[in-house]
């Protein structure tokens, strides 16, 4: 076994280490039956602000949004379900064959990954169990699914003891969906009629349906090549395929009111902030709602300058180099660790100051890079 300190953080301050800017290279969809089309945009969302009866808003003088409206139709994706990397090394496959070569790069695996490796300096509550398989020199990264199950059942658990009397925890994540059907349209604004705008409170809401952007990048000496879900685009992708695409992450927060909900609203844009840099998603749009869910105010964040926000006006509870540093730290450590034949477990518990690697037995490295995508890279 081997350890990688995440304290003393002190090491990882200062200037950031080189990034390289995210480039879609190529993107796929769920549809909402949850059947995946690789390289297609069918279930691309776009941006149209929510009616929302505030000052300045399009929607003043409207009654109030109730978030948990049409709940009980809520279609779920159900998590219990190990998708590994399937859905990203098809539509990668798909996409080098379209091209007739590879795409290189040290690490494939899903941003939300790299999201848990980033935020760990400043997120004493974040835990993490991986698998990572070294195939050609690539190492591919998933989650080991049975902690991600035993950690979303043991949330479910905390919240019901917590929020007695109040909303479950299945309702509050329903908000988060429910906020980004009030604020999408599946077509172009120009091609969206009056009625589909107008009427999309009353669209059921699922959270089957996905557009994945697949993007190369890199933090300090690795190159990734990194799948995510974007929420949405403002406008349109632009024709030319080098500029950057202006997509749109959604979030909703409770409406921060003391200064305490200002501390947990500042470790939540952490979050945001590393979710949304990674892929390239420059612009932020929070719907701060009450406490019962009903949506009060949107709140627009640029991705770039979270950072600075928060050291210079914020409580300083984290720091974005520091992030970039240790994530380009952590990535080095992977890629020494894990080689040769094998799997490897890197895991964070809870308030540990350190992350441990470790061969497992008994998980078959043809689960997470599929035999299909190996037989593709051994001839391409
Ligand atoms: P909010 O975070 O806005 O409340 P995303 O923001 O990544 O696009 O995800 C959309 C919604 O999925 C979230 O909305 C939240 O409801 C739910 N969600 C995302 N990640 C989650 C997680 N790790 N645990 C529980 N729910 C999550
Ligand atoms: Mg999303
Ligand atoms: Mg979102």
């Amino acid at each position: 076994m081997t350890t990688f300190k995440i304290q003393p953080l002190a090491r990882f301050a200062g200037a950031s280490t080189s990034i390289r800017r995210p480039r879609e290279i190529t993107h796929f969809s769920y549809d909402d039956d949850r059947k995946l089309y690789p390289l297609s945009d069918r279930s691309l969302q776009y941006y149209y602000p929510p009616f929302i009866d505030a000052p300045g808003e399009p929607g003043h003088g409207r009654p109030p949004i109730d978030l948990s409206n049409g709940f009980e139709t809520f279609k779920k994706h159900d998590d219990s379900i190990d998708e590994h990397l399937d859905s990203l090394l098809e539509t990668l496959m798909a996409h080098e064959q379209e091209e007739g070569q590879r795409v290189k790069s040290d690490v494939v695996t899903w941003r939300g990954i790299m999201t848990k490796i980033m935020t760990a300096p400043f997120d004493l509550f974040n835990e993490f169990e991986l698998n990572a398989t070294c195939f050609q020199g690539t190492v591919f990264i998933e989650e080991n699914h049975a902690s991600k199950a035993a950690d979303i059942k043991s949330q479910r658990d905390n919240s019901r003891s917590h929020n007695r009397g109040g909303p479950s925890q299945e309702m509050m994540q329903y908000w988060g969906y429910k906020f980004e059907s009030l604020a999408l349209l599946s077509k172009p604004w120009a091609e969206a009629t009056r009625e589909e705008i107008e009427n999309r409170d009353a669209k059921p809401v699922d959270s089957e349906a996905q557009y994945c952007s697949i993007v190369t990048t890199g933090i300090g000496g690795t190159s990734m090549i990194l799948g995510g879900e974007v929420d949405a685009v403002m406008g349109a992708k632009p024709d030319n395929p080098n500029d950057p695409i202006p997509w749109v992450e959604l979030k909703t927060a409770q409406q921060p009111v003391t200064q305490k909900d200002d501390v947990k609203y500042e470790r939540k844009l952490l979050k945001f902030w590393a979710q949304s840099f990674l892929l390239g998603v420059p612009k932020i749009i929070v719907g701060f709602r009450s406490p019962d869910g009903h949506l009060l105010k949107l709140m627009e964040h640029e991705t770039q300058k979270i950072p600075s926000m928060v050291k210079r006006q914020g409580q300083g509870t984290w720091d974005g180099n520091t992030c970039i540093n240790f994530a380009a730290a952590m990535l080095d450590f992977i890629k020494s660790t894990v080689q040769g034949d094998g799997v490897w477990r890197i895991q964070r518990r809870q308030k540990d100051g350190f992350i441990e690697a470790f061969q497992v037995d008994g998980v078959d490295p043809k689960s997470i890079v599929t035999p299909a995508f190996r037989a593709h890279r051994e001839q391409i």
